[in-house]
């Protein structure tokens, strides 16, 4: 495999931006190429097969582009998709797992909250982590479930009067539990940091998986020996399953810089 093809990033939609600049700030020589489903966005609330399909059916047209890694920068797809993944390709497939050691190594009040997606609650991943690094520490977790706030980041309204009214209907429980860590558990949520300032000022410490997902994905080219050795900066190209235009201005405003080259892509089946 060459060391100068692209790694491959994938998200039900936008989300995976918030991991891509993660990325590329950790792997600043290397390529990426992007591909969002947004044709199929939101895979939240979707049966477990269905999320499995589409994940399936995107990140085959993604690796038909030639990409010598996988990030799967979707915390629902990740939690129903990843065996498989590996299973069927022959290339590294790195996923999203939401970042409770962090949180609960954090935690002064001995209380964790996760917001999530319903297929990532659904999921064994992050029961897997809360086995493995609250439970033994004695940490609370407690859980807030949003079907509303990916569409939402989706259609460029992630600082909006109504999306600050959604976070406080879940997220106010979730701080009278005592809760003083918000692990950000689906990766559209990091672009939500403004609106959850603005509602609970720094009531929350707000904990993703981005960095840490970016060092790993870094470990695991250099392990294989297929870290780009490209001197200048990389560069990102984007794909869409939908309509090219409906996401150009919201894929710009999450990433603050104007998109050139974003093209659709057929993944569907
Ligand atoms: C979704 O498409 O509903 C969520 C994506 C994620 O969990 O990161």
């Amino acid at each position: 495999m060459s060391n100068d093809l692209p790694i491959g990033v994938f998200d039900s939609g936008v989300g995976g931006l918030s991991v891509l600049a993660d990325l590329r700030r950790a792997l600043p020589h290397e390529n990426f190429v992007y591909l969002a489903d947004t044709a199929h966005v939101p895979y939240g609330a979707r049966s477990d097969d269905e999320i499995r399909d589409l994940t399936d059916r995107a990140v085959t047209a993604l690796h038909g582009l030639g990409v010598k890694a996988v990030v799967n920068a979707c915390n629902t797809s990740s939690a129903f998709s990843l065996a498989h993944l590996r299973a069927r390709f022959n290339i590294p497939v790195i996923g999203l797992v939401p970042a409770v050691k962090p949180a609960v190594q954090a935690t002064k009040t001995g209380v964790v909250g996760v917001l999530a997606t319903p297929g990532t609650m659904r999921g064994t991943l992050l029961s897997d982590v809360i086995r493995e690094f609250a439970d033994p520490a004695g940490v609370q977790v407690v859980k807030a479930v949003s079907t509303e706030l990916v569409p939402l980041v989706e259609t460029g309204k992630a600082s909006s009067p109504e999306t600050r009214a959604v976070l406080r209907e879940v997220l106010t429980p979730m701080l009278e539990a005592g809760a003083d860590q918000l692990v950000l558990g689906c990766t559209h949520y990091p672009f939500l940091t403004g609106s959850i300032h603005a509602e609970f000022g720094r009531a929350f410490a707000l904990v993703d998986s981005g960095a840490a997902v970016a060092r790993h994905t870094r470990n695991v080219l250099e392990r294989g020996h297929v870290l780009s050795e490209r001197q200048e900066g990389g560069a990102a190209r984007y794909f869409v399953t939908g309509e090219v235009e409906r996401h150009a201005g919201v894929i710009a405003s999450l990433l603050g810089e104007k998109v050139q080259n974003e093209r659709h892509l057929d993944a569907a089946g």
